[in-house]
């Protein structure tokens, strides 16, 4: 299957990997002719171009990969109507892609960074009848779960767009403060590296997150007083205020 990219930043650049792995064909539209050559010597197999002269859209697949910012301005280049368009634009409703693009289907999706190594967890939503083919899409970069309305998939968003940037705030603080207190930095980070390896099999295997806690964190020990620093800063309330923020 053909799939026709819009975009060529950190988003797009993590997509096409997963996506070249299981067989899809990718061409690229970008307005940096630079920008597109860099992503053309990663990845030799994809086809590239500028689009300011108009691109033809007619029965494709096109996943739009640009800032939500840039939506009206870019949709000005996409000519006639797109099999599916698939979104990854934070925060863009689907009244918003269909008053800029057209398509048969819409779908919005909201993958994240680890797509890079095929780990993305992407929410879907939007059209059932392209249900289907952004499964087969989106699965080729990771988990997809499908969700029933676009307010779910805006809060999703959070847990599994935004939240590789706040768990990078955790681990980035784990090993500065193992630093602080006298540790190798390098030594600091190969720990932190194996904690959250771990920590995913665990949060597989524990039924519920506070379960985990309750198996390291015995009476009066250290676990107990860090935990209860965390709980005295607020770090409980501060991510589930990231929701609203
Ligand atoms: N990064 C993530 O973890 C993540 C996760 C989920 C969803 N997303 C979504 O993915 C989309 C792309 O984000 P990204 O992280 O890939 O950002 P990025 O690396 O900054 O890439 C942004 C893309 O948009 C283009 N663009 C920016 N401003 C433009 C303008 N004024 N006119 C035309 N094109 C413009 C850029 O073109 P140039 O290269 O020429 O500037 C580039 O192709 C966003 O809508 C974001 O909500 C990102």
């Amino acid at each position: 299957m053909l799939l026709t990219i819009f975009g060529n930043g950190v988003m797009a650049s993590a997509m096409i990997s997963g996506l070249l792995k299981q067989g899809f064909e990718i061409e690229v539209f970008g307005r940096d002719e630079k920008k597109l050559q860099d992503l053309k010597e990663r990845y030799p197999k994809i086809k590239i171009d500028t689009y300011e002269k108009g691109v033809d859209i007619s029965g494709k697949n096109v996943i739009l990969c640009i800032k939500p910012y840039a939506l009206e301005i870019v949709a000005k280049q996409l000519k006639n109507k797109a099999s599916t368009l698939f979104s990854v634009l934070a925060g863009t409703t689907v009244e918003q892609l269909k008053t800029n693009i057209q398509s048969v289907y819409y779908i919005r999706a909201m993958p994240n960074i680890a797509a890079n190594f095929n780990k993305s967890m992407t929410t879907l939503t939007g059209d059932k009848e392209a249900k289907e083919k952004a499964s087969i899409i989106f699965g080729a970069i990771g988990k997809t779960l499908w969700l029933g309305s676009e307010k779910e998939l805006d809060t999703a968003t959070i847990l599994a767009g935004s939240a590789p940037a706040f768990l990078a705030l955790v681990a980035e603080s784990l090993i500065d403060g193992g630093v602080k207190e006298g540790l190798k930095r390098v030594d600091a980070e190969f720990l932190a590296r194996g904690l959250f390896e771990g920590f995913s099999e665990l949060l597989n295997n524990y039924q519920h997150p506070a379960l985990i806690k309750d198996a390291v964190m015995s009476p009066n020990g250290v676990t107990a007083k860090g935990y209860a620093v965390l709980e005295d800063y607020k770090v409980r309330s501060a991510f589930i205020k990231t929701y609203k923020s």
